[in-house]
């Protein structure tokens, strides 16, 4: 049993669905959540970018005694967490290896759509990670590089967010599965639901990452305490829309939620 917090970081809103899917899964953990949201977007910096803002927020977790870390993040697991996961001792996890995992163990699943940030779609983590697991796989990537700052913007079911969501899934009409490679992207879920099949699964990566740990996860790493988990939230700039956002989308006012500003 070990009751120090989990970290997660993203660059904004985003991740919270990742922590919105770890709590379902994990009530009882104490999580530590990092928003940079000075430095959004993620989506369109260099991958030297990404890998220097990761280590600045794995660092800002690592002083709040956290025992593990959960990249809430698909632009920073795909081009930071190999290398950081070098770097640091504690246990890193992003979300791409446990959505590749399900993918792969699911044969019902040929035909995959990957939507991500720009940053994503051209490093290829998803599409080659799935192809070394699985090559006979008929993969479709596209970048959605309006989404986030939509998502950001609190705009998630405006008539913008609608007319970008149905351009972007011009080619993706009829995949199986649909990876919403970005943490941001959930937030559009019945939006993406009418531009699919009702066979298609979307797979939100949260609730593929929060399986993953399940099972994966060190059992001494568990929180084994009967109460509800605390989260506290780090914000890098507060100019932002985010805490209306998160009570308006993830009814965050149902967690014990605190808010803090980090200014650096
Ligand atoms: N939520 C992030 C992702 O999963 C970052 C989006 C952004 O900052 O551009 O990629």
């Amino acid at each position: 049993m070990d009751n120090r917090p989990i970290g997660m970081f993203d660059s904004g809103v985003g991740g919270l669905t990742v922590l919105k899917e770890f709590q379902n899964m994990f009530p009882n953990e104490n999580i530590i959540y990092y928003g940079d949201t000075k430095s959004f977007p993620y989506g369109n910096k260099s991958k030297e970018n990404i890998i220097n803002l990761s280590k600045k927020g794995i660092d800002f977790l690592l002083n709040k005694n956290v025992k593990a870390i959960i990249i809430a993040c698909g632009t920073a697991t795909s081009q930071a967490l190999d290398l950081v996961s070098k770097l640091y001792s504690i246990p890193i996890f992003g979300i791409i290896e446990p959505t590749v995992s399900y993918i792969v163990n699911k044969s019902s699943l040929k035909r995959i759509g990957i939507l991500g940030t720009r940053g994503t779609i051209k490093s290829n983590a998803f599409e080659n990670n799935l192809l070394i697991a699985k090559p006979n796989l008929d993969i479709i990537s596209k970048a959605c590089p309006l989404l986030a700052p939509i998502a950001e913007e609190g705009l998630i079911d405006s008539d913008i967010a609608k007319l970008a969501v149905h351009e972007y899934m011009k080619d993706l009409h009829d995949v199986d599965a649909l990876i919403l490679g970005c943490t941001h992207y959930p937030l559009f879920t019945e939006l993406f639901k009418n531009e699919i099949l009702p066979t298609t699964e979307i797979i939100n990566t949260g609730i593929t990452l929060s399986n993953y740990l399940y099972s994966n996860l060190n059992k001494d790493l568990f929180n084994n305490s009967n109460n509800c988990g605390n989260v506290e939230i780090y914000l890098t700039d507060t100019e932002c829309n985010f805490l209306d956002i998160a009570r308006k989308f993830l009814n965050i006012n149902t967690y014990k939620v605190n808010f803090f500003p980090v200014f650096s």
